[in-house]
């Protein structure tokens, strides 16, 4: 594909079908990952890489903590789900659209919680990736983050693969934080579903659309 396609191609999947990834294949992914930019070249990025019994560990312990104490779904650095406009309404509108397209009503809040709650089966995708940070970086590492794991998701397209990025994952971190054994001095900033999207399942048709140039670009001079 040329690097247009790829990037037009690139979505987010939530619905993965069980074939598995190799290690070796995660490995380029990631050595082409760890090619993208990071300011004044310190390479922030750390990633565990999950499959197998780890995985499937990982998923029920976060899950069960989700069910125990729903409270806990916080991070531990700044973030807000409080949005303003014109950012709520994006939001808004691609919640409709997925949730429809799988049959949540509006307003339906226990299927709501299950649906979120398949971010931690990494949407049944066979690998998982959980990307920290040291805590004493600046908040430039997070953007340093950021284009790692769009690097990757690229790559990963361009090998035939699907992706989605978790900032969900950054939630009920104490529990992944014990099962991945990632130490104290470090922020789960988010994770990723990696393999095969499974076309069939309708939440794969999700469409989340762009604004136009306008809304987002000023030109000076
Ligand atoms: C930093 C970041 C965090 C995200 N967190 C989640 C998440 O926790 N769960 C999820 O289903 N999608 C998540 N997404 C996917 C976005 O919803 C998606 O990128 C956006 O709707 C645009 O759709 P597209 O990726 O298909 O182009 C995240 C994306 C980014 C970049």
């Amino acid at each position: 594909m040329e690097f247009k396609d790829v990037v037009r191609a690139r979505r987010s999947v939530r619905a993965f079908r069980p074939d598995p990834v190799s290690r070796a294949t995660v490995e380029d992914l990631l050595e082409i990952a760890s090619l993208a930019p990071s300011g004044t070249n310190i390479q922030p990025w750390k990633v565990h890489v999950v499959a197998g019994a780890t995985r499937d560990r990982l998923e029920r312990e976060v899950l069960a903590h989700r069910e125990t104490r729903p409270e806990d779904g916080k991070a531990e650095f700044a973030r807000t789900e409080k949005r303003k406009e014109p950012y709520l309404s994006r939001m808004r509108a691609l919640g409709k659209d997925m949730y429809g397209r799988i049959g949540i009503p509006r307003g339906d809040e226990a299927a709501s919680w299950r649906q979120w709650g398949r971010n931690y089966s990494f949407f049944d995708a066979p690998v998982g990736l959980i990307f920290t940070i040291d805590k004493d970086l600046d908040s430039m590492s997070f953007l340093d983050i950021g284009m790692f794991m769009q690097t990757f998701m690229l790559a990963a397209k361009d090998r035939g693969l699907d992706t989605c990025a978790q900032g969900a994952w950054n939630l009920f971190w104490t529990a992944t934080r014990r099962v991945l054994s990632i130490p104290d001095d470090e922020y789960i900033i988010a994770g990723m579903a990696l393999g095969y999207a499974d076309d069939e399942h309708p939440v794969n048709g999700v469409v989340a659309t762009r604004e136009p140039l306008e809304q987002i670009a000023t030109f000076h001079g």
